[in-house]
């Protein structure tokens, strides 16, 4: 893996949104660019952008594009995925320096010793991780796919589920199978509590809890809805409530009110001096940085080709099983 850390170059001068915009659009035109925004971005990166989605969307949108160039805002295993994917693409993000705690919490050494603790085990991985863990897995998942994915694995075959552990204890729950897990987990999610939605119930009465399976037990044991950012949102639009209480990154809220513009979103309580309280690393993407990338070209994400073919099947596997 070469992370780029080089700087986008932006410069002091600073344009109005609109202008921003307007220079963007421009640019994807002239590229042939395609922009693909998670939906913990800031709101003006999900308005620019060509496709907003979760983890699973966007692998699958930069899989399928025939763009020339791939502008990925989100945190770097993502932009990585997109270049493993289209090696022969020019893959950009506004900042790589954006990287996910979570990923960077499972080191290959340490994995690839953990793994040869317990030989012939499956190992799954979450697509939170690095293009060497990926390498070292027999499948990547999102959080949308997992259950589907693990569904297909014959009964007797162990495997090893990394590296967040919430997700993995909550799967191996739902489907009543014992899991090997590694044990990291996303600082965003894992420090939701359960006495603050239990506060956040009282306080809101008849609004519903819906969390993200990244969070701890404590709190997914009082969600009305559990799912991945898509899920969450696909309810939030078929649900009868009127009030949610929103247990993941709150940068979600913004598509979730856009499509329900009458209901009342909720952003479960932590201490909002906190900065654990967001995704840090998803709001280093910028409408500046954004637009100074692709007018720079860079910084460009980098795969080494041994790494690239070791870890595109992973990859393929995760898509081959959950077709759309
Ligand atoms: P999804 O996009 O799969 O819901 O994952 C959440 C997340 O934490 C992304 O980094
Ligand atoms: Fe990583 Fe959590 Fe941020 Fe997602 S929300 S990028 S898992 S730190």
């Amino acid at each position: 893996m070469t992370r780029d850390f080089a700087s986008t170059g932006a410069s002091s001068a600073s344009f109005s949104h609109e202008e921003l915009f307007r220079r963007i659009n421009a640019l994807k035109k002239e590229m042939n660019a395609l922009v693909l925004a998670h939906y913990y971005t800031v709101p003006e990166i999900q308005q620019v952008a060509d496709i907003v989605g979760d983890s699973l969307a966007l692998a699958r949108a930069a899989e399928k594009t025939n763009a020339d160039v791939i502008v990925f805002a989100g945190v770097y295993f993502m932009a990585e995925t997109a270049k493993i994917l289209n090696p022969g693409k020019l893959v950009l993000m506004p900042d790589a320096r954006a990287g996910c705690p979570l990923a960077d919490s499972c080191p290959a050494e340490e994995f690839r010793i953990f793994k040869q603790k317990h030989p012939g085990a499956l190992v799954i991985t979450y697509i939170n991780s690095t293009a060497e863990i990926k390498a070292l897995s027999d499948i990547t998942c999102t959080s949308s796919n997992a259950e589907e994915i693990i569904r297909q694995i014959p009964e007797n075959r162990q495997i090893i589920f990394g590296p967040d552990r919430n997700l993995g204890a909550y799967l191996a729950k739902k489907l009543g199978r014992k899991m090997i897990l590694w044990q990291g987990y996303c600082y965003v999610h894992d420090d939701f509590s359960e006495s603050n939605m239990l506060k956040a119930r009282q306080e809101h009465p008849g609004a519903e809890l819906i969390a993200h399976p990244e969070c701890r037990e404590e709190v997914l044991r009082h969600a009305a809805f559990i799912g991945s950012t898509k899920a969450l949102l696909d309810y939030t639009v078929a649900s009868a409530a009127e009030t949610f209480i929103v247990a993941t990154e709150p940068g979600i809220l913004y598509e979730m009110q856009k499509r329900s513009p009458l209901k009342t979103f909720i952003p479960a309580p932590k201490d909002f001096s906190n900065s654990r309280s967001v995704c840090t690393q998803m709001k280093q993407n910028t409408l500046e940085k954004l637009y100074h990338c692709m007018l720079n070209r860079k910084p460009e994400i980098l795969v080494d080709e041994t790494l690239r073919l070791a870890s595109l099947g992973s990859i393929k596997r995760m898509l081959e099983m959950s077709p759309l």
